[in-house]
């Protein structure tokens, strides 16, 4: 094992692009594959709404994440990296990240797709200009991504994190962007061992009126409780509070629903019907709880990817501890 990835296990840093992997074996995984070739891509999509954690990296630390890729590619032979932005970040860092690039092998580049595009298998089909659809995973893009080349994908934030872990200034941090009805939004650093209480209480942002919160992502997060949030903040850090007075459910869900239909590719029947199904229920107002569980049940179990799973849990949470179904 490398000295890095040693660190890495050591440190016990979880990829922060939401799906909390543990990033040492990724990287050992990537780097055990016999390729003459191999890729790295940072992941700057941050498609998910309420999430900004990405762009404030590449705005305040962008010299941490090319620092993060440089490790990385000293660490996986034969490899080039890319980082793969959303257009409007794209547009906005580009010339600044090219600077710090200087003569490294990395390329900045734009996804095509929306939320869908940071899907890691999606981040692949872009990057080779194909078709904007996932592909079936396994293989993974660490066995088989880009071009069918082992190729490494963590989000920007884990890069950032590989570089002070180098350093040895890792404090057990992570990103937290926090919005909604409260007075300090946005992004902030704090240890992963805070719970969602402390962290909204430690940036002032914990609400005086009856409230609940939507944890772990924009849209895809749950819903909890005031009385629900001595827990940690997971997923890419989302926290939204929602005033309860000031919050019908109905339209919560109906933008949520808006956004997913939106995102969606419309490959698969589950999520392309089932989200349409969805969005009818919510509109009429009439939601029936049978239909409505059979729905879930068939978008969390036969959804091609990871995308159509995502829309259970705010509607599933939602259901349960705000309109009691
Ligand atoms: C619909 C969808 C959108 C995603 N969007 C992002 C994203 O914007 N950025 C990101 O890093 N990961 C995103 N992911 C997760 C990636 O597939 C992948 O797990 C991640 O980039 C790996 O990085 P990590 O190991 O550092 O967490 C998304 C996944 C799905 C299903
Ligand atoms: S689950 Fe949704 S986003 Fe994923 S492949 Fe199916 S239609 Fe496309």
């Amino acid at each position: 094992m490398s000295d890095i990835i040693a660190k890495l296990e050591k440190a016990k840093l979880l990829g922060r692009g939401g799906a909390a992997f543990p990033t040492h074996l990724k990287w050992q995984m990537v780097k055990d594959q016999k390729a003459e070739t191999k890729y790295i891509v940072a992941n700057g999509s941050e498609g998910e709404p309420a999430t900004a954690k990405d762009a404030y990296i590449v705005e305040h630390y962008p010299e941490l994440l090319i620092e993060g890729l440089s490790i990385a590619l000293t660490t996986i032979d034969h490899s080039s990296a890319f980082i793969f932005l959303r257009r409007d970040y794209f547009k906005k860092y580009k010339t600044k990240l090219e600077k710090l690039i200087a003569d490294l092998p990395i390329k900045v580049v734009a996804e095509k797709g929306g939320y869908l595009s940071g899907e890691e298998t999606m981040v692949c089909q872009e990057i080779e200009n194909g078709l904007l659809r996932p592909r079936h995973k396994p293989p993974f893009p660490g066995q088989a991504g880009i071009f069918g080349y082992p190729t490494l994908i963590n989000n920007i934030e884990t890069f950032y994190y590989v570089a002070q872990i180098a350093q040895g200034k890792y404090n057990n941090e992570k990103m937290y962007t926090i919005s909604g009805d409260t007075k300090n939004p946005g992004v902030y650093e704090l240890p992963t061992e805070l719970s969602i209480k402390e962290i909204l209480k430690q940036t002032n942002n914990y609400p005086t009126t009856d409230f609940f919160v939507q944890v772990g992502g924009g849209a895809s997060g749950e819903i909890l409780l005031a009385e629900e949030l001595d827990k940690n903040a997971e997923g890419s850090g989302a926290i939204i509070v929602y005033d309860k007075k000031k919050t019908d459910p109905y339209i919560l869900m109906d933008s949520w629903i808006k956004f997913f239909m939106a995102q969606n590719c419309d490959k698969c029947t589950p999520c392309r019907e089932g989200t349409y199904r969805l969005a009818q229920m919510i509109k009429d107002k009439t939601i029936d709880k049978a239909i409505f569980d059979d729905l879930l049940f068939v978008l969390e179990n036969t959804s091609f990817c990871a995308l159509g799973k995502m829309v259970v849990t705010p509607f599933r949470s939602l259901a349960d501890k705000i309109l009691k179904l």
